[in-house]
């Protein structure tokens, strides 16, 4: 028999995405509402790890008036970090070279000393597998999905996903005038590392005509010959989306910086190096615009803010039914919850056979391939 819970604290790793405040405001009330207090750890887990940071507490209760009107805010009033993984805590020694550390135990003493019962960790892949870990080492925990990158294995879908689709859309909307009124090739370059939802969803909506994604090896002649059809066929404009970790179909992608110890590899260029080739090959004006973490931020939108919601009373949910190690999911049938060990370190590319790419192919958007 498990111990009844009464306090549980909530974080949010790894890079913001609109719908982490509405899941931060779900859990509270949802436990508040069961008569559990909630207590906010800030920055990832850097509230328990550097405690003398924070001179209100790096770890704070949570109140109905602190979560209250917080739900339509992008961003996390938590604070969060996608350096310094605590299960490979980069140190530096005297001699200047870096080391890693396991500082997991730190955060399971805590949670033993204040007495807090349980964790929901809302974060993407690298916050999911250490929410994994510590609840391994017997920390009860429950995930919840977040990256507006939608490449999370086991859920239908993430929050922060609809928002940034949305928000590149009326981009593309709006780029469409422009590059038409200037018979240019516009190049539109957005966040996507190892997976092109974004890039595929806002490209098909917001009519591009290429999209480029990590996923299909690109080769620009393709690209090239595409831009000619339609000026062939009257069309003086071509707009190509790109997500940032597109590779060519030799594998050269663009890496602004290379993974290092706590910390992923950072991407970004690939669109500068497309427009000059493409100004090259097809001898028209090109302008690059590089949405980046514009799609990070923004008020969600209603499907966004609704799924994070869910989310968060369903994790509350998991762990007043006993769940401990489970990431709460979007199915077809609704929110359940699956394995954590299920989730992490497994990336959810586009499938080849999906029904949205063979919709790009049927309206004769060129993938590079
Ligand atoms: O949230 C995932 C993501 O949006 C990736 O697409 C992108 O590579 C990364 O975040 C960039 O994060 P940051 O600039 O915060 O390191």
């Amino acid at each position: 028999m498990t111990k009844p819970i009464k306090r549980i604290a909530v974080n949010t790793g790894g890079g913001d995405a609109p719908g982490l405040n509405a899941v931060i405001q779900s859990v509270m009330i949802a436990a508040h509402n069961r008569g559990w207090d909630c207590f906010g750890i800030r920055d990832g887990f850097n509230g328990i790890l550097f405690p003398e940071r924070y001179s209100e507490g790096g770890v704070a209760r949570l109140t109905r008036e602190r979560v209250r009107g917080i739900g339509h805010l992008g961003g996390t009033i938590l604070g969060t970090t996608n350096k310094g993984n605590p299960l490979h805590f980069p140190i530096t020694m005297p001699d200047g070279t870096v080391r890693e550390v396991d500082r997991s135990d730190e955060i399971l003493t805590y949670f033993a000393t204040h007495e807090i019962d349980a964790l929901v960790s809302i974060g993407g892949d690298g916050s999911l597998t250490i929410a994994n870990a510590l609840h391994q080492k017997g920390l009860r925990v429950v995930g919840v999905p977040k990256t507006i990158d939608n490449d999370l294995d086991k859920t239908f879908t993430t929050f922060g996903f609809d928002t940034a689709v949305g928000f590149a859309t009326e981009c593309l909307d709006r780029l469409h005038t422009t590059a038409e009124s200037h018979q240019r090739v516009m190049v539109v370059e957005v966040m996507g590392r190892y997976a092109g939802w974004i890039a595929l969803h806002a490209g098909i909506a917001g009519n591009a005509h290429a999209i480029l994604i990590p996923e299909i090896g690109f080769d620009l002649e393709k690209v090239t010959a595409k831009i000619r059809e339609r000026e062939a066929a009257g069309s003086q404009y071509s707009i190509v989306l790109v997500a940032e970790g597109a590779q060519a179909k030799d594998g050269h992608r663009e890496v602004l910086a290379p993974a290092e110890v706590g910390h992923a590899e950072r991407l970004g260029g690939i669109g500068e190096s497309i427009g000059h080739a493409l100004a090259r090959s097809t001898g028209k004006e090109t302008r690059v615009v590089v949405l980046g973490h514009l799609l990070r931020g923004g008020s969600p939108t209603s499907f966004d803010r609704l799924a994070a919601l869910r989310f968060g009373a369903a994790a509350v949910r998991a762990l007043d039914a006993g769940h401990s190690g489970v990431m709460v999911s979007l199915g077809s049938d609704g929110v359940s919850h699956v394995g954590l060990e299920e989730v992490a370190g497994h990336i959810r590319n586009v499938p080849m056979g999906c029904d949205t790419l063979q919709t790009g192919r049927d309206l004769g958007i060129c993938f590079g391939d």
